[in-house]
Formats: structure tokens, sequence, C-alpha cells
């Protein structure tokens, strides 16, 4: 049996404007490891698995390459991922998208919305 995520992923004030970190929740029965981007007000995730090959995207826990025109690169093989929809648009899988997951901030905090995916 799996159990819900009933507190916080983190807190939203403690992300800066375009950070990009790791939270890890559960997902059903299964542990998640999730992308959370926070642009200006607004927090989007994402599950951490690359669509290409399936691997992270970070090259170290929570450590997310972000290139200088502002994409997240997947650390395995350099797919670049706009942050607005999650979709590649460079690189082995373009076109694709990373799997989104709603997120809601609530309290100075950033949960998981209901329901979370
Ligand atoms: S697994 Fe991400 S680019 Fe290959």
């Amino acid at each position: 049996m799996g159990s819900l995520n009933v507190g916080p992923l983190l807190s939203f004030e403690a992300l800066a404007d375009g950070a990009l970190v790791e939270a890890e929740v559960q997902l059903g029965d299964d542990a998640e490891s999730l992308i959370v981007y926070r642009h200006g007000d607004a927090v989007r995730a994402w599950l951490n698995v690359c669509p290409h090959a399936g691997r992270r995207l970070d090259w170290a826990p929570g450590q997310f390459l972000k290139s200088r025109d502002g994409l997240l690169v997947c650390a395995a093989h350099g797919a670049s991922f706009e942050l607005e929809g999650g979709q590649c648009v460079a690189g082995p899988c373009r076109g694709d998208m990373l799997r989104s997951v709603a997120v809601e901030v609530r309290d100075g905090q950033v949960w998981l919305a209901d329901p979370p995916v």
C-alpha cells in the first residue's frame, strides 16, 4: 500500500526566482523524484524522468543544468527542455514532453495539487 504525500514539498519563499530544485514525493505506490521550477509567482513541476531514455535529468541529486538561454538540459545526453510546458526543443527526444505534475502554492509552501498528476 502506498502512502499519501501529506506535507508540503518545500518552502516557496526559499525558492529563488528561476530556481530548479528536486523534491521527493510519494505518488500512489511509487516514490518519485520531481523537478520543481519557480518562475516569478508561479511554480511548475515535472517528473524527473527524461523522455529520451528514462534517466534522471540532474547530474547529482537536485543539481540541474540550465543553459544560458534558460533551457533545462538533461545531464545524460543533452536533451534541452523549455520551462513553460516542459517540451524538448533540442536533442535526442525533440518534440517529446516531460510529464507534468500539478502543484500549487499555499501558505508560503509548495504542495501537490489534488489530484497530483
Ligand atoms: S536520457 Fe535525457 S537525453 Fe538521454
